[in-house]
């Protein structure tokens, strides 16, 4: 339980987020990001803009010149934390009069110009696809104005943008290769904040992963809300392709050759992706990743409901036995695969039986991890527009602990399987709990803790597994990893 919590708590967690100065720079940047792994990235891409402004990045916001909030709306509570933390920084400026406050990312799209209205706090609102244009936009702040730019594009992708790395290990990082969705699930605010779905240029995407490992990071996850729907034919919106002449399709590159080309160009980097979609998921993903020691055995495959009548609510694209088939055909292609979900409990119109429907697909999966949400009505949605938010919260309450106590147990049980095995784990960091221990991952996500010894960060290392918790796997090393 504790793990499943803190993973929930982590993902609408703010943090200060700061990277290795230039002299030159005079001007400090206070940045956090909240909400998703894509954030995260964009945060890195801002800061990237910003250090051509002069802008270093700064842990201290009272020192700040400006402070920016990267924003999620995905449910009420990560709208809410940004509200509380929007006042601390109204304190913080009632001494830093100079200080200039903008909000970025999904609430931006979301609000618009009312943010300035309902938040006296904030200068300036910049959506995801707007950020090229904060220099511009912090002029206008600087002559006294408030500044807004909330235009989503068809096109950009960031692409030539060089991320700085925030709050880096210095052996993992993340690259984005789609941004938008268009798969306009109904509960979900996404399309409408980060707009069409679009592909950023394959060569852009390798220039960077190399600019990456001749930085020495072993380890690359690809970003995307929808991973799988990658399709590169030369830029622009997915639904021109069917109109794209024959050429143009028959040079396309979709998200297995995208994995298989960057698999094959770096074959010791790590490579992982998030999000994969059921109903976008190919076969020959599975078969690219079986292809490659180097491609991590893990995928992220939110499901959401194990009930066929709330899929269709939900406008998932795909029956609860479709996804089952793709399932087996996943541990059957790598029996060894870990996956883990998305599950959302108390939509609209579900029943106990719609409940116990996901119970028994979960107990059907198994999942390694799970993240699990009771719904959160966001208005502009189809299910805000049109369906009632007719489960009551205690039942919401009791049902997303049935599922967190059920998701504990799988997780245990997936960890044991690990017991007394050799596995490959990169070395991220130092283990929280004890300082004289390392903390990497197997190639299925799970975390493992081992004593440190002569092994450094970053390295590779096989680690006898000997004991394990539902999260977390505890080991002893027994030598580099011949991929070292
Ligand atoms: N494809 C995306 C999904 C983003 S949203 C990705 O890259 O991960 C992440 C998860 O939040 C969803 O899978 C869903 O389980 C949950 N979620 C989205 N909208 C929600 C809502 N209105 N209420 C509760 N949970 C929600
Ligand atoms: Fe949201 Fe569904 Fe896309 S959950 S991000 S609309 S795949």
């Amino acid at each position: 339980m504790e793990h499943v919590e803190k993973i929930i708590d982590e993902k609408i967690q703010g943090k200060a987020l700061v990277t290795e100065n230039k002299k030159e720079n005079t001007k400090k940047l206070f940045i956090e990001s909240y909400g998703c792994q894509m954030n995260m990235n964009d945060s890195e891409i801002v800061a990237a803009i910003l250090d051509k402004e002069g802008y270093n990045t700064t842990q201290i916001l009272e020192e700040a010149d400006l402070v920016l909030v990267n924003t999620c709306s995905i449910r009420e509570k990560a709208e809410t934390t940004v509200r509380k933390r929007l006042q601390k920084y109204n304190a913080v400026k009632q001494v830093n009069k100079k200080m200039k406050v903008g909000v970025l990312g999904c609430m931006a799209e979301r609000l618009k110009e009312k943010f300035l209205e309902e938040e006296k706090i904030v200068d300036l609102v910049v959506g995801p696809d707007a950020y090229k244009d904060l220099p511009n936009l912090l002029d206008e702040v600087s002559e006294g104005r408030d500044a807004v730019n909330v235009i989503l594009s068809k096109e950009e992708t960031y692409g030539d943008i060089s991320p700085v790395r925030l709050n880096s290990n210095g052996v993992s990082a993340f690259v984005s290769i789609t941004r938008g969705c268009d798969n306009m699930c109904t509960f979900c605010v996404v399309p409408f904040t980060r707009g069409r779905e679009r592909s950023r240029d394959p060569k852009s995407i390798l220039e960077e992963v190399r600019q990456m490992v001749d930085k020495n990071f072993k380890e690359i996850t690809l970003l995307g809300q929808n991973v799988d729907s990658y399709l590169w034919y030369g830029g622009g919106l997915k639904k021109d392709f069917k109109k794209a002449s024959e050429m143009a399709q028959a040079t396309a590159v979709d998200f297995a050759q995208l994995l298989d080309m960057c698999a094959t160009e770096f074959p010791k980097t790590r490579f992982r992706f998030s999000t994969s979609n059921p109903q976008d998921m190919s076969l020959d993903v599975i078969h690219t990743m079986a292809k490659h020691k180097n491609i991590c055995k893990y995928i992220h495959l939110p499901v959401q409901s194990g009930s066929n009548a709330m899929l269709k609510a939900m406008n998932r694209q795909h029956t609860r036995e479709e996804y089952m088939e793709l399932v087996d055909n996943i541990y059957k292609i790598i029996p060894e695969m870990a996956l883990s979900q998305d599950m959302i409990v108390g939509f609209c119109g579900e029943t106990e039986q719609d409940h116990q429907d996901t119970l028994d697909l979960m107990e059907y999966v198994k999942y390694d991890f799970g993240f699990m949400f009771a719904y959160s009505e966001r208005p502009g949605t189809l299910a805000g527009k049109k369906m009632d938010d007719d489960v009551p919260a205690d039942v919401k309450k009791r049902r997303l602990t049935e599922v967190i106590n059920l998701q504990q147990k799988h997780a245990l049980y997936r960890t044991q399987q690990h017991l007394g095995k050799v596995e490959e784990v990169l070395i991220e960091g130092t283990s929280k709990k004890d300082p004289n221990q390392w903390k990497g991952r197997n190639t299925q996500n799970t975390v493992i803790v081992f004593p440190k010894e002569h092994y450094k960060l970053g390295d590779f290392v096989n680690v006898k597994v000997e004991d394990c918790t539902s999260a977390t796997l505890i080991g002893i090393a027994v030598g580099y990893s011949e991929n070292n």
